[in-house]
């Protein structure tokens, strides 16, 4: 099976500009093209598993995404695939001094103090997946004013709440309470195992 992260077919340069070829995934991110949400649960688990499996090679690698967001997942029959790493962080740059990315999938340490990591990588992804098999969003912030921060971080401090009628199954519900813990250390290391 090929990978889930997008591959780079050639780096080139002329006098003013710099070319980064990437694969073709075909139309349209985790977002647009999966039609309403929720999906089902088959579709989660695998879209879950592909997005877990691909950090988990970033990761290794050192290098943290810093924009996971269904938009940035595009579905493909096999796999899913992380794409836009122009915000990613590698050995040796220095470490981001602002918010990047979408609010809602930003993590607490993220809103705090810029802390971006693996672990903060999870917590985006656990927002996808609680989008994926509920079709909501687990917390809100509206904007960066300072009042709109610490309700958004009250929230998920008292952490993620399903109703019955979402009908997520207990092994989903415990990924993402694990993906979705407010302190990175006791936050799932790399997730997926149980899907
Ligand atoms: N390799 C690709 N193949 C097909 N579509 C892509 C690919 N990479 C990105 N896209 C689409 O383009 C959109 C924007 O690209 P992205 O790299 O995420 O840039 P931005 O920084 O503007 O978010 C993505 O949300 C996705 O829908
Ligand atoms: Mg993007």
């Amino acid at each position: 099976m090929r990978g889930s992260l997008c591959r780079t077919k050639s780096i080139s340069m002329d006098d003013g500009h710099f070319y980064i070829v990437m694969e073709w995934l075909g139309e349209g991110n985790s977002e647009a093209a999966m039609g309403p949400l929720p999906v089902d649960n088959d579709t989660a688990r695998h879209t879950a598993q592909q997005a877990l499996k691909g950090l988990r090679t970033l990761h290794t690698h050192n290098v943290t995404h810093c924009d996971v967001s269904l938009r940035n997942l595009m579905p493909q029959r096999s796999r899913a695939v992380l794409v836009d790493f122009d915000t990613a962080l590698v050995p040796g740059l220095d470490r981001h001094t602002n918010v990047w990315g979408t609010l809602n999938y930003t993590a607490p340490e993220v809103f705090e103090s810029c802390d971006y990591g693996p672990a903060s990588d999870l917590w985006a992804m656990g927002v996808c997946i609680f989008e994926l098999v509920t079709g909501r969003m687990p917390f809100f912030c509206l904007d960066r004013r300072p009042q709109s921060v610490r309700n958004a971080l009250k929230a998920m401090r008292r952490g993620v709440r399903f109703t019955a009628s979402d009908g997520v199954p207990d092994a989903a519900q415990d990924l993402i309470r694990g993906l979705l813990t407010y302190d990175k250390h006791r936050r799932i290391q790399s997730g997926g195992g149980g899907l």
